[in-house]
């Protein structure tokens, strides 16, 4: 049968499915990974090595362990995903990736809180408004957030069961959103499987540029998925999922040991500060 034949044939057998979605991502999954096997002239040694790899990433992968996300992340299909999905050049705040360490439910803490729950680093004051596009405060937005700590650890690849480092909290009738987190390190992402070999392979680093990570929900609103990176950090340019846009990178204000904070909080050692708003577009 030739080749293209052979195309032809496995895309038509996917007229019959019901589902016109799902039709459509299946037909151009198969034209596209046929032009893929067309292109490189793949060999069977080369998909066998392909097919051990997938296999690979399915037996490391747990509740807590996620490489095909890791996959998806270090090859930019996320940010791709992200893109697509993003409406326009509208004045909503921008998306990137999600990762594999959100937790659906973290600790409530109240507004001024402490995300830490016992994550080691430095504290870091953050604050912020959350409002719709017309710059009207969206008042009891959910506000979920979380980060590595300073040994670049998610509480989730600790074997203790312990949530740290993520707590979710409410806006205030202003739209206001204040707590402290930890100042951002630059940390590598989980390197030890199938993924990192690959990162290896290609001489590329695993290392993502230091952020903390938001989730905001409201009703009637598009749910927001974003970071805030840290300003001048050196991984900003080759963050291992390709997450930065330079419209999330922010300042964050270093200020000495002794220097009062803004809610008393007494504190030994320096700290950080930094602003967030955060724009939410209609759904
Ligand atoms: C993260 O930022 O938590 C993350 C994103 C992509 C891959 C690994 C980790
Ligand atoms: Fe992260």
């Amino acid at each position: 049968m030739p080749e293209q034949e052979l195309t032809d044939k496995v895309v038509a057998s996917f007229d019959t499915a019901k589902d016109e979605r799902f039709r459509e991502l299946m037909q151009a999954l198969v034209r596209h990974a046929h032009a893929f096997v067309r292109e490189t002239g793949l060999t069977d040694e080369e998909w066998g090595a392909a097919i051990e790899f997938l296999t690979a990433a399915g037996h490391i992968t747990t509740d807590t362990r996620q490489e095909f996300v890791l996959l998806s992340d270090v090859l930019g299909i996320s940010m791709l995903t992200v893109a697509v999905n993003e409406p326009g050049l509208g004045e909503s705040t921008q998306s990137t990736v999600l990762g594999p360490f959100f937790v659906q439910d973290s600790p409530r803490i109240e507004l001024g809180g402490d995300i830490a729950g016992g994550a080691t680093g430095e504290p870091s004051w953050v604050t912020g408004r959350v409002t719709d596009t017309h710059g009207n405060p969206v008042a009891g937005a959910r506000v979920e957030v979380w980060e590595a700590d300073d040994d670049g650890m998610y509480d989730v690849q600790y074997d203790d069961g312990a949530l740290a480092g993520r707590a979710h909290l409410f806006t205030d009738g202003e739209g206001g959103c204040r707590f402290w987190g930890l100042t951002p390190t630059p940390y590598p992402i989980p390197d030890d499987g199938p993924v990192g070999r690959l990162l290896h392979h290609a001489g590329r680093s695993p290392m993502r540029a230091p952020h903390l990570h938001f989730k905001v929900t409201a009703p009637g609103f598009r749910p927001l998925v974003t970071h805030i990176f840290v300003a001048g950090d050196p991984w900003l340019d080759s963050d291992s999922v390709f997450g930065v846009k330079e419209s999330l990178i922010r300042p964050f204000d270093r200020h000495r040991a002794g220097t009062p904070t803004p809610d008393g909080r007494p504190l030994e050692g320096p700290w950080t500060s930094t602003t967030f708003d955060i724009v939410l577009g209609k759904e």
